[in-house]
């Protein structure tokens, strides 16, 4: 199953693609993971994202589109993978379309996660993530067992660098921008299915879950 979560800053793509991850076991693919994980091992890539992610700009395709496409051609996403916050323009998705095109395949769905701008900047600045593991959690909805700590793997839990209101604010237009417009491409793919994101997140589930398993 190779499945593209559309959505959102904060419309809990990343929460949804692990629960996906582990159901159907296939690999969760998250740039944003990737790039937060280049910036904490300071590696070149990191330095040179680092400077547009605190923007809340996009990092040039350029960039990005390799990373993946080595990605997905790795032996564990023979069957299949989840894509989260790739592809995020449409150069990224026509990239991906040829890359799978040469190998005989296309992707399954693009789930969009629907939430609105005005929820979102609520849910922003209570997240707090893992940055050893990747794990997200939020100080209402979706709490840790202690606090400040990591369920999974122990780790201090941290404010992300890009969700500070007047960054979530950019990264918001910039999804409008350049972002959403994936919806019609998908939609004209036939690939595209919406779930409402803004309902708690096991009901977020249930509703994709209905959408792979029909
Ligand atoms: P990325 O890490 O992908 O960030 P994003 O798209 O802005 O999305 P988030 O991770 O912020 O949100 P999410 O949808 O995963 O929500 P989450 O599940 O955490 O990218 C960061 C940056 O990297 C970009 O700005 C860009 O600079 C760069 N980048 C990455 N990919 C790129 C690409 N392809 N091209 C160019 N640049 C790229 O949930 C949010 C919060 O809500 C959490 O606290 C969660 O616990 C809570 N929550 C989740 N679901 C629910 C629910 N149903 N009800 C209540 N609360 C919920
Ligand atoms: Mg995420």
């Amino acid at each position: 199953m190779k499945l593209i979560m559309l959505g959102a800053p904060g419309a809990g793509k990343g929460t949804q693609a692990k629960q996906i991850a582990k159901a159907y076991a296939i690999p969760h693919i998250s740039t944003g993971d990737i790039f937060r994980a280049n910036i904490k091992n300071n590696t070149e890539l990191g330095k040179k994202a680092k400077t547009y992610m605190d923007a809340g700009q996009l990092v040039p395709d350029e960039l990005t589109c390799d990373l993946v496409m080595d990605r997905i051609h790795q032996e564990d996403c023979s069957n299949g993978f989840v894509l989260d916050g790739f592809p995020r323009t449409i150069p990224q998705a026509q990239a991906l379309t040829k890359a799978l095109e040469a190998d005989g395949e296309t992707m399954d769905y693009a789930i969009d996660v629907d939430v609105p701008d005005d929820n979102i900047v609520k849910r922003m600045g209570g997240r707090r993530a893992c940055l050893n593991c990747g794990a997200t959690y939020h100080v209402v909805s979706i709490p840790p067992k202690k606090e400040g700590i990591c369920d999974a793997c122990g780790s201090e839990l941290v404010l992300r660098d890009d969700d500070k209101p007047e960054t979530v604010q950019e990264r918001l237009r910039v999804y409008h921008e350049q972002t959403q417009p994936l919806i019609s491409y998908y939609e004209e793919q036939g690939i595209l299915r919406s779930v409402d994101g803004t309902v708690p997140m096991e009901a977020v589930f249930a509703s994709i879950q209905k959408i792979l398993e029909a």
